[in-house]
């Protein structure tokens, strides 16, 4: 196929907003500038996430993770490497088809929430997809929020919620157009065991019910073991890849990186 052929199918596939549920991380790199050298952030990792899998990515602070899951999450550009959703290259996407890809198919928890105080719950939930210039479902609305049980606050401001209940808003947000793909960046960090808790299983619910393909950052042992594997990086890189294991497993691993 011309070259001209694949980028239009390509087109094609980002304007369906079909991507497939698969990601596939290629040779990735990102270095950034610093003063007059460079931090290699991402230094060649290669990892392909299962559709409707559950990941949680680990390692010490300055270890690369964020940069790793804000390229995957197609927030940033690498430096090198590819990273597939399904079939689209989306390194090889403009901006602003990778913003409207984006938009359709990702959702995206930080750690601080990253709310607008001025708006409602509802007008929070539905920004992204207004954004994207998308028909707003007030019923879907209402149906996000009481799967993160938060039924009724609609009207509400995030300021007069509780930490939990912002991180849930958070999550309807991230939830409430189906996304195929959904990144959390240490979404329990700011949070108590139980209202954590909470926020795990909703992550969870979100893989088992939906088959999102869920990739989660977290330095907490407990919260990682909510997942089906976990990876572990040290200085850009992966160096450990463990199906299924239990926290204990997870704290033991960790110490030896540490
Ligand atoms: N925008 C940036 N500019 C310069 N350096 C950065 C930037 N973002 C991250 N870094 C550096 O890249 C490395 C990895 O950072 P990060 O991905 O935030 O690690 P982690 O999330 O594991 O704590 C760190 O050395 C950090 O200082
Ligand atoms: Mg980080």
């Amino acid at each position: 196929m011309s070259l001209l052929g694949n980028e239009q199918v390509k087109d094609i596939d980002s304007e369906n907003g079909d991507t497939g549920r698969e990601i596939r991380v290629e040779d990735l790199r990102r270095e950034f500038k610093r003063g007059a050298g460079r931090v290699h952030a991402i230094r060649g990792v290669s990892v392909t996430f299962a559709p409707g899998s559950f990941t949680a990515v680990m390692g010490p602070s300055g270890s690369g993770k964020t940069t790793l899951l804000q390229c995957v999450a197609g927030m940033d550009r690498p430096t090198q490497g590819t990273v597939h959703w399904g079939g689209t290259d989306i390194t090889r996407l403009r901006e602003r088809k990778l913003a409207q890809l984006r938009r359709s198919t990702v959702g995206f928890v930080f750690q601080a929430y990253n709310l607008m105080p001025a708006m409602t719950v509802a007008e929070n939930v539905v920004l992204p997809t207004r954004l994207m210039g998308g028909r707003v479902d007030r019923a879907q609305v209402g149906k996000v929020l009481v799967q993160v049980g938060l039924g009724g606050c609609e009207k509400e401001r995030p300021g007069r919620l509780s930490g939990g209940q912002q991180q849930r808003v958070a999550i309807a947000r991230a939830l409430y157009n189906r996304p195929h793909l959904l990144f959390a960046d240490e979404p329990t960090g700011a949070l108590d065991r139980n209202t954590g808790r909470e926020i795990l299983w909703l992550l969870r619910e979100g893989v088992e019910r939906h088959g999102q393909t869920c990739v989660m950052v977290t330095h907490d042992p407990l919260a990682a073991s909510f997942a089906d594997r976990v990876l572990m990086m040290t200085d850009g890189e992966l160096v450990e890849d463990l199906t299924k294991p239990s926290a204990a497993v997870i704290a033991e691993k960790l110490g030896e990186l540490a």
